[in-house]
Protein backbone atom coordinates (compact mmCIF):
# COMPACT_ATOMS: atom_id res chain seq x y z
CA UNK A 1 0.00 0.00 0.00
CA UNK A 2 2.83 2.92 0.65
CA UNK A 3 3.50 2.38 -3.00
CA UNK A 4 0.17 3.89 -3.81
CA UNK A 5 1.02 6.08 -1.18
CA UNK A 6 4.03 7.44 -2.85
CA UNK A 7 2.58 7.93 -6.33
CA UNK A 8 -0.72 9.50 -5.39
CA UNK A 9 1.56 11.90 -3.13
CA UNK A 10 3.74 12.46 -5.91
CA UNK A 11 1.10 13.22 -8.51
CA UNK A 12 -0.77 15.41 -6.17
CA UNK A 13 1.85 17.28 -5.57
CA UNK A 14 2.97 17.82 -9.73
CA UNK A 15 -0.65 18.22 -10.41
CA UNK A 16 -1.15 20.61 -7.30
CA UNK A 17 2.08 22.91 -8.66
CA UNK A 18 1.10 22.58 -12.01
CA UNK A 19 -2.83 24.31 -11.08
CA UNK A 20 -1.52 26.42 -8.53
CA UNK A 21 1.45 27.06 -7.71
CA UNK A 22 1.23 29.77 -4.97
CA UNK A 23 -1.54 27.54 -3.01
CA UNK A 24 1.39 24.72 -3.33
CA UNK A 25 4.15 27.04 -1.88
CA UNK A 26 1.67 27.54 1.02
CA UNK A 27 1.03 24.51 1.22
CA UNK A 28 4.63 23.15 1.90
CA UNK A 29 5.46 25.90 4.36
CA UNK A 30 7.15 28.86 2.08
CA UNK A 31 5.71 32.36 3.81
CA UNK A 32 4.12 33.96 0.54
CA UNK A 33 2.98 37.84 0.30
CA UNK A 34 -0.22 38.82 -1.48
CA UNK A 35 -0.11 39.03 -5.74
CA UNK A 36 2.67 36.71 -6.10
CA UNK A 37 3.02 34.55 -9.90
CA UNK A 38 5.34 31.47 -9.51
CA UNK A 39 6.52 28.92 -12.82
CA UNK A 40 8.30 25.47 -11.82
CA UNK A 41 10.00 27.00 -9.01
CA UNK A 42 11.63 24.18 -6.54
CA UNK A 43 11.42 25.44 -3.00
CA UNK A 44 13.98 23.19 -1.95
CA UNK A 45 13.93 20.47 1.07
CA UNK A 46 13.38 23.01 3.79
CA UNK A 47 10.35 25.21 1.57
CA UNK A 48 9.47 26.55 5.68
CA UNK A 49 12.65 28.44 5.61
CA UNK A 50 11.35 30.76 2.65
CA UNK A 51 9.77 33.94 3.16
CA UNK A 52 8.54 35.21 0.14
CA UNK A 53 6.85 39.53 -0.33
CA UNK A 54 4.23 41.21 -2.18
CA UNK A 55 4.14 41.39 -5.76
CA UNK A 56 7.03 38.48 -6.74
CA UNK A 57 6.96 37.03 -9.46
CA UNK A 58 9.66 33.88 -9.85
CA UNK A 59 10.08 31.40 -12.71
CA UNK A 60 12.55 27.92 -13.43
CA UNK A 61 14.47 29.22 -10.46
CA UNK A 62 15.50 26.70 -8.03
CA UNK A 63 15.94 27.98 -3.84
CA UNK A 64 18.69 26.15 -1.91
CA UNK A 65 18.18 26.49 2.02
CA UNK A 66 21.37 23.84 3.36
CA UNK A 67 24.63 22.91 2.60
CA UNK A 68 24.72 19.09 0.82
CA UNK A 69 28.23 19.28 0.88
CA UNK A 70 28.42 18.77 4.68
CA UNK A 71 28.30 14.92 3.44
CA UNK A 72 32.23 15.36 3.12
CA UNK A 73 32.78 16.17 6.43
CA UNK A 74 30.64 13.62 8.05
CA UNK A 75 33.70 11.73 8.79
CA UNK A 76 35.31 14.49 11.04
CA UNK A 77 31.00 15.68 12.30
CA UNK A 78 29.31 12.84 11.73
CA UNK A 79 25.25 13.68 10.67
CA UNK A 80 25.81 17.54 11.02
CA UNK A 81 23.70 19.43 8.83
CA UNK A 82 23.85 23.37 7.50
CA UNK A 83 21.18 25.78 7.33
CA UNK A 84 19.98 29.03 6.53
CA UNK A 85 16.69 30.57 5.68
CA UNK A 86 16.31 32.76 2.44
CA UNK A 87 13.96 36.09 2.35
CA UNK A 88 12.43 38.20 -0.43
CA UNK A 89 11.39 41.35 -0.64
CA UNK A 90 8.56 43.11 -2.16
CA UNK A 91 8.20 43.57 -6.33
CA UNK A 92 11.21 41.14 -7.01
CA UNK A 93 11.57 39.87 -10.29
CA UNK A 94 13.66 36.32 -9.91
CA UNK A 95 14.47 35.00 -13.68
CA UNK A 96 15.08 31.38 -15.60
CA UNK A 97 17.08 29.36 -14.17
CA UNK A 98 17.88 31.02 -10.98
CA UNK A 99 19.38 29.07 -8.04
CA UNK A 100 19.24 31.28 -4.69
CA UNK A 101 21.59 29.81 -2.30
CA UNK A 102 21.40 29.70 1.85
CA UNK A 103 20.78 32.54 4.09
CA UNK A 104 20.07 34.70 0.98
CA UNK A 105 18.23 38.09 1.85
CA UNK A 106 16.49 40.12 -1.56
CA UNK A 107 15.66 43.16 -0.84
CA UNK A 108 12.44 45.15 -2.61
CA UNK A 109 12.03 46.08 -6.22
CA UNK A 110 14.34 43.95 -7.59
CA UNK A 111 15.30 42.23 -10.68
CA UNK A 112 17.63 38.79 -10.63
CA UNK A 113 17.99 38.07 -14.38
CA UNK A 114 18.18 35.19 -15.61
CA UNK A 115 20.90 32.22 -14.66
CA UNK A 116 21.91 34.32 -11.74
CA UNK A 117 23.48 32.35 -8.87
CA UNK A 118 22.70 34.49 -5.80
CA UNK A 119 24.96 33.59 -2.91
CA UNK A 120 25.06 36.86 -0.99
CA UNK A 121 22.34 39.48 0.14
CA UNK A 122 21.19 41.98 -3.19
CA UNK A 123 20.22 45.44 -1.72
CA UNK A 124 17.03 46.58 -2.74
CA UNK A 125 16.20 48.58 -6.25
CA UNK A 126 18.61 47.12 -8.48
CA UNK A 127 19.08 44.49 -10.94
CA UNK A 128 21.66 41.93 -10.03
CA UNK A 129 23.19 39.30 -13.10
CA UNK A 130 25.98 36.63 -13.15
CA UNK A 131 28.02 34.42 -11.39
CA UNK A 132 27.77 34.62 -8.35
CA UNK A 133 25.30 37.68 -9.02
CA UNK A 134 26.58 41.11 -8.77
CA UNK A 135 24.33 44.52 -9.25
CA UNK A 136 24.27 45.55 -13.02
CA UNK A 137 22.11 48.63 -12.56
CA UNK A 138 19.61 50.27 -10.68
CA UNK A 139 15.97 49.58 -10.92
CA UNK A 140 15.18 52.78 -12.08
CA UNK A 141 17.55 52.67 -14.66
CA UNK A 142 16.53 49.11 -16.00
CA UNK A 143 12.73 51.04 -16.17
CA UNK A 144 14.35 53.79 -18.12
CA UNK A 145 16.06 51.21 -20.51
CA UNK A 146 12.81 49.60 -21.47
CA UNK A 147 10.78 52.48 -21.82
CA UNK A 148 9.94 52.71 -25.86
CA UNK A 149 10.28 49.18 -26.33
CA UNK A 150 7.45 47.14 -24.70
CA UNK A 151 3.90 46.41 -25.85
CA UNK A 152 0.76 46.28 -23.69
CA UNK A 153 0.04 42.26 -24.37
CA UNK A 154 -0.24 40.56 -21.16
CA UNK A 155 -4.07 40.85 -20.37
CA UNK A 156 -4.64 39.50 -24.34
CA UNK A 157 -5.38 35.79 -25.12
CA UNK A 158 -3.04 33.88 -26.36
CA UNK A 159 -4.52 33.94 -29.97
CA UNK A 160 -4.66 37.42 -29.80
CA UNK A 161 -1.32 37.96 -28.38
CA UNK A 162 0.16 35.46 -31.45
CA UNK A 163 -1.76 37.57 -33.95
CA UNK A 164 -0.38 41.10 -32.34
CA UNK A 165 3.34 39.59 -32.04
CA UNK A 166 3.45 38.02 -35.51
CA UNK A 167 1.84 41.43 -37.17
CA UNK A 168 3.98 43.57 -34.83
CA UNK A 169 7.07 41.90 -35.92
CA UNK A 170 6.11 41.28 -39.17
CA UNK A 171 6.56 38.10 -39.53
CA UNK A 172 4.44 35.62 -42.06
C1 LIG B 1 18.65 41.15 -16.24
C2 LIG B 1 17.82 41.73 -17.35
C3 LIG B 1 16.47 42.22 -16.79
C4 LIG B 1 18.65 42.91 -17.87
O1 LIG B 1 17.95 43.50 -18.91
P1 LIG B 1 18.52 44.89 -19.50
O2 LIG B 1 18.47 45.95 -18.45
O3 LIG B 1 17.77 45.19 -20.75
O4 LIG B 1 20.05 44.54 -19.74
P2 LIG B 1 20.94 44.87 -20.99
O5 LIG B 1 20.45 44.11 -22.18
O6 LIG B 1 21.06 46.36 -21.09
O7 LIG B 1 22.34 44.25 -20.59
C5 LIG B 1 23.31 44.96 -19.86
C6 LIG B 1 24.53 44.05 -19.67
O8 LIG B 1 24.18 42.98 -18.79
C7 LIG B 1 24.39 41.72 -19.42
N1 LIG B 1 23.29 40.84 -19.01
C8 LIG B 1 21.98 41.01 -19.23
N2 LIG B 1 21.27 40.02 -18.68
C9 LIG B 1 22.17 39.19 -18.12
C10 LIG B 1 22.04 37.97 -17.41
N3 LIG B 1 20.85 37.43 -17.17
N4 LIG B 1 23.16 37.37 -16.95
C11 LIG B 1 24.38 37.92 -17.20
N5 LIG B 1 24.56 39.08 -17.86
C12 LIG B 1 23.46 39.70 -18.31
C13 LIG B 1 24.37 42.02 -20.92
O9 LIG B 1 25.10 41.05 -21.63
C14 LIG B 1 25.01 43.37 -20.94
O10 LIG B 1 26.39 43.21 -20.82
P3 LIG B 1 27.43 44.25 -21.54
O11 LIG B 1 27.16 45.59 -20.89
O12 LIG B 1 28.77 43.67 -21.18
O13 LIG B 1 27.10 44.23 -22.98
C15 LIG B 1 17.51 40.70 -18.48
O14 LIG B 1 18.63 40.47 -19.28
C16 LIG B 1 17.04 39.37 -17.91
O15 LIG B 1 17.84 38.48 -17.59
N6 LIG B 1 15.70 39.26 -17.78
C17 LIG B 1 15.04 38.03 -17.27
C18 LIG B 1 14.56 37.17 -18.43
C19 LIG B 1 13.83 35.96 -17.93
O16 LIG B 1 14.25 35.27 -17.02
N7 LIG B 1 12.72 35.67 -18.54
C20 LIG B 1 11.93 34.52 -18.14
C21 LIG B 1 10.67 34.44 -18.91
S1 LIG B 1 9.31 34.99 -17.89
Amino acid sequence: MRIFQIVYEFIYSKLYNAIDPVGYARSVGVKVGKECQFFSVFFGSEPYLITIGDHVAITHATFVTHDGAMFTLWHKIPDEEYFAPITVGNNVFIGYGSIIMPGVNIGDNVVVGAGTVVTKDIPSNCVAVGVPAKPLKLHEEYYLGVLGKTVKTYKLAPQQKKEFLLNHFNIK
